[in-house]
């Protein structure tokens, strides 16, 4: 949510800056800025809209070339999306400029203060605040870090804030709490940002910021110190994702990529976690066999897709483990004393890493005593180092809003926790272990058989671009990807869509249906007990004119009479049908988006990483 780039070096800055900006235009794309530092002053451009309306006001008029320069690209939380509001923001002398990711909560009486002390402040945004404050404290102490480690300290809420000063042209000051910030150290230049994304073209030596930190950017390295002024401890690690990872490579929008990088995401998520004697072994957990051992409840916490992905691990782990799981939205969890102890495993599920609520749920687990597991995307993000253990899912940078490749390596991770917490306690023999995984280890041939057939699933998406409704039925794990089939399609098609558990049918929301009515229906396996039950479902929506559109394995024939469309997919043990049958329906929203002429990469609205509560 809202990206930030700041630069020091020896490039021209914008330019850096403005590459930066476009690779975390996922994060926001309400309004985006810049300033640079040249010829002694502090030079501006903001455009309210995507970053294209900075460049073609940057084509018109061209900032001064300097080598230090900070960008933001928005996504508005106060005050609407207008030039006004847009990042950066200045002082009334125009020599302080801020970019800022989160929000400040106690900005109204800071800013109430400061209307008193004479400032006029011409944005309605909490961000304007911090510029005025740099500003004051700047002129008694001269020193930039320091004025804003003594305005952080006034600060309430979750934040990561940059600022550059026109006093000191070779310097960009960052912070942060509780708010992604990373740095990038290369040779005579530094850089930080939201996420790595922005800089890996140039560097993949990262340090990660700790919570409460500012940082100082120069040339020559940098320096991190607390809100205290204490010196920090510096952690700097390789970022193994290159930059061709970031980028389109061929493909017209980031989604249609990722969903075709799928059956890779998939094996490399796979990948080492098996030992020499077919165990599984998942050193990167942290959390002793012990502990596992003695767990008496899981809860998973998570938000959107990473939700779904959890609503289906609940699955895996009540069946291989016989530990009950409860699954949670993050954003209720903490709000309704959850029953938490020693004994409880939270597993927090997040691709960003960065997600406030699901950030919030993991300090509300920690602070209970429970131990939190988390399955993350992005390498140093603030959830798994916050959490007690990680396990990393191997899906590389994920740019589309919509999450597609990072919904499959949540699965297969979610399935490796529940193994691994089924081998450790037992419930699981070892011979039993290896069976699922080499079920697994053939998943992403899989993925890679259902994304060679899906033409006439993208023919089909076309011929539905303006039908107003769509419904997903599924039952058991088909249910969640019933509900993430329907989340793809609001998120991208901008159409109303609702995902039902198809036994819950007959309770109200057959009375949805009328003639012609499309409805995606998730068929179970054949040799699930639920298959028939499911059969029957569709004749009973087909009956009332429903128009079924039916995703089944290969081979089941019941479902032939009663399927207007057929959407095939291979056999799969049930519980990881999921692998396949999602994504039939994410080409399905991707290209119906398409036909809307949506924009895929950057629905409205939306951000990927929802960095407020
Ligand atoms: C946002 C994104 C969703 C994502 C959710 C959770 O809402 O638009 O695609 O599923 O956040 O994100 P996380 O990074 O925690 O998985």
């Amino acid at each position: 949510m809202c990206g930030i780039v700041g630069y020091v070096g020896s490039q021209s800055a914008l330019e850096v800056v403005m590459s930066g900006l476009k690779r975390l235009e996922y994060r926001g794309y309400d309004s985006a800025g810049v300033a640079v530092l040249a010829d002694g002053g502090l030079a501006t451009a903001k455009r309210a809209g995507k970053l294209v309306n900075l460049e073609k006001t940057l084509g018109r008029r061209p900032l001064p070339t300097g080598n230090t320069a900070i960008g933001h690209t928005r996504w508005a939380t106060h005050g609407g999306p207008t030039d006004a509001n847009a990042h950066p923001h200045l002082d009334n002398a125009g020599r302080v400029a801020v970019v800022h990711n989160g929000i400040i909560e106690n900005f109204a009486a800071l800013r109430a203060e400061l209307a008193d002390r004479g400032h006029h402040l011409a944005s309605e945004t909490d961000t304007e605040v911090v510029a005025h404050l740099l500003a004051e404290e700047f002129s008694s102490c001269a020193d930039l870090a320091e004025a804003m480690r003594l305005v952080c300290r006034r600060l309430e809420g979750a934040f990561t804030l940059v600022a550059v000063h026109a006093d000191e042209p070779d310097l960009v000051v960052g912070a942060r709490r509780s708010s992604p910030l990373v740095v990038g150290v290369g040779e005579g230049e530094s850089f930080l940002a939201s996420d790595v994304a922005a800089f890996i073209a140039h560097t993949r030596a990262a340090i990660e910021l700790g919570q409460d930190q500012v940082v100082e950017l120069r040339r020559d390295g940098v320096t991190v110190t607390g809100f205290d002024g204490m010196p920090a401890e510096v952690r700097t690690y390789h970022v193994d994702w290159d930059a061709s990872a970031a980028e389109k490579g061929g493909y017209d929008y980031f989604m249609l990529k990722e969903i075709a990088e799928q059956p890779k995401a998939v094996a490399d998520t796979l990948l080492g976690r098996i030992d020499a004697t077919g165990s599984l072994s998942l050193d990167e957990v942290r959390i002793t066999d012990s502990e596992l051992s003695e767990v008496d409840k899981v809860v998973i916490v998570a938000c959107g897709t990473a939700f779904h992905a959890g609503m289906i691990a609940k699955y895996a782990i009540e069946h291989w483990t016989r530990i009950p799981c409860e699954v949670e939205l993050a954003s209720e969890f903490r709000y309704r004393d959850p029953i938490l102890g020693e004994r409880s495993l939270v597993i927090a599920i997040s691709q960003s890493g960065e997600t406030m609520d699901t950030l919030m749920a993991v300090r509300h687990a920690r602070g209970q005593g429970s131990k939190v597991l988390a399955i993350c995307n992005t390498n140093g993000s603030t959830i798994p180092r916050e959490s007690d253990g990680v396990l990393y899912t191997h899906a590389g940078p994920e740019v589309a809003v919509a999450s597609t490749k990072a919904f499959l390596t949540q699965l297969v991770a979610c399935y490796l926790v529940a193994l691994y917490l089924g081998q450790v306690r037992g419930t699981k023999r070892a011979d039993e272990v290896q069976e699922v995984i080499r079920d697994l280890s053939r998943m992403p041939h899989e993925v890679d058989r259902v994304l060679e057939t899906m033409e006439p699933v993208r023919e089909l998406a076309r011929s539905l671009a303006y039908q107003d409704t769509v419904l997903f039925l599924g039952r058991h794990v088909g249910y969640p990807v019933a509900l993430e089939g329907a989340l793809k399609l609001k998120e991208l098609a901008y159409m109303h869509a609702e995902g039902f558990a198809a036994g819950e049918l007959k309770h109200g929301p057959i009375a949805l249906i009328e003639d012609g009515l499309p409805v995606v229906v998730i068929v179970p396996s054949p040799r699930s007990p639920l298959h028939d039950k499911v059969v029957s479902n569709i004749q009973e929506i087909r009956a009332r004119g429903a128009c079924t559109i039916v995703i089944a394995e290969e081979g089941d024939e019941a479902v032939v009479p009663y399927a207007d469309r057929l959407v095939r997919v291979p056999a799969t043990p049930t519980l990881l049908q999921p692998l396949v049958a999602t994504v039939p329906l994410q080409v399905f929203a991707c290209e119906l988006a398409t036909a809307r002429g949506n924009e895929v990469d950057q629905p409205r609205n939306l951000a990927k990483s929802v960095t407020v509560e």
